[in-house]
């Protein structure tokens, strides 16, 4: 087995593997010891055909799912990079915050490669990857503000690498992509609703419709979406004019979109008062980046606090496991792996000292989220 030191010049190969909800997916990412990741292969296997007809994801279909694909997908990632296991590093698992049995499906196939092969394994926080999303194919320095903003999270955190991200505030009820997917439902539109919400809006009058603007002017960087998806909720009911759904559609994504902007300009703040003569970077990352709204939203803040703006691929936002093959690569040429007992985690905070630390954020049926 060889282990990369932090000193170690050479380039990592990783495989990565993520489970964690209805993608299964893998990948092969080269880490040089200068420069940029490069992503060699990356594999996605949607289910959302499964999980439509039941206007969301349904955990004991996603866990047989899995495990039905999973070697195929690992095999063609391998096949699609030109690499054979003979020229992998390390394998990168998901282990966690997700759904358990995706996330076992994964980490138990990691671990079996890495047994067999006398790998070395890490298994990866499916936030940190996330995190590090931005990285792949594009030179972005830590240290970064960071707007984490998918289905399952909403939090802003200061990332200065692998296992060093501090959490800044997070959602205290649902999280954006959460709230996008069901007001969409409530609009009757298909899952996954944010895309379909984002297609519906396009051309609407995001003023015609009032809704609540949570959190706006208070201390602190938290968010909350729960008020604006029940009074979008409400008023849903009975619209069946396009033009009416169009303009709602226009007014929610306007609506998060501007909490988001919003409660991100004041993290910026504080960040930059903490960073004073450095460079500022922010980076918006998960699947809700993939908004065209959100993304634009976020642009004029940046520009108005002067901050850099950086999001990853589209393809890279939502859920892939090359920013798992990334955060596995970063961390294995840390030296940091993890023993073959690592344990698929259904909750598990970026940040475990500030999760514990803010009863708001205790582990429970809305902590995962946070
Ligand atoms: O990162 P991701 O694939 O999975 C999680 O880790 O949660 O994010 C999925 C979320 C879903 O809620 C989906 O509706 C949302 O990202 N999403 C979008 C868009 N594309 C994906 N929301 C708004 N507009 C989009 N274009
Ligand atoms: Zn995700």
């Amino acid at each position: 087995m060889t282990r990369a030191s932090p000193a170690d010049p050479r380039p990592l190969t990783v495989l990565g593997i993520e489970t964690s909800c209805d993608e299964t997916a893998a990948a092969v990412v080269r880490l040089p010891a200068e420069g940029a990741a490069q992503v060699l292969s990356s594999e996605v296997a949607s289910q959302i055909a499964d999980h439509a007809p039941f206007g969301g994801v349904v955990p004991e279909i996603a866990a047989r799912a899995h495990v039905e694909v999973i070697e195929a997908i690992v095999r063609r990632a391998l096949a699609s990079a030109g690499v054979g296991l003979d020229g992998i590093d390390g394998i990168a698992a998901t282990a966690g915050p997700g759904l358990v049995g995706g996330v076992m499906v994964g980490l138990s196939f990691g671990k079996a490669i890495a047994l067999a092969r006398d790998l070395p394994l890490v298994a990866v926080n499916h936030l940190e990857g996330h995190a590090v999303s931005a990285r792949l194919g594009a030179e972005i320095p830590y240290p970064f503000l960071l707007l984490l903003v998918s289905g399952g999270h909403c939090q802003l955190l200061e990332v200065a690498g692998v296992g060093a991200c501090r959490r800044l505030g997070s959602t205290i009820d649902d999280a954006a992509g959460e709230a996008f997917d069901k007001i969409a439902k409530s609009l009757g539109l298909p899952y996954p609703g944010g895309p379909a919400l984002e297609r519906l809006a396009a051309g609407g009058d995001p003023a015609r419709f009032a809704l609540p603007r949570a959190l706006l002017g208070r201390d602190g960087f938290d968010f909350s979406f729960s008020g604006l998806k029940t009074a979008a909720a409400r008023l849903a009911e009975g619209l069946t004019a396009e033009e009416d759904r169009r303009d709602l559609a226009a007014a929610v994504q306007g609506a998060i979109a501007r909490q988001l902007s919003e409660r991100t300009a004041r993290a910026m703040r504080a960040y930059a008062g903490e960073h004073r003569g450095e460079a500022l970077r922010f980076v918006v990352a998960g699947g809700v980046a993939a908004n065209g709204a959100v993304r634009a939203a976020l642009q004029a803040v940046c520009a108005a606090e002067g901050f850099a703006f950086a999001a990853p691929p589209l393809a890279y936002c939502t859920d892939n496991a090359a920013m798992i093959a990334l955060a596995g690569a970063e961390r294995l040429a840390a030296g940091l792996t993890d023993d073959l007992d690592a344990v698929a985690r259904p909750r598990w905070p970026l940040d475990e000292a500030a999760a514990l630390a803010n009863p708001v954020h205790l582990p429970g049926r809305k902590g995962a989220k946070a």
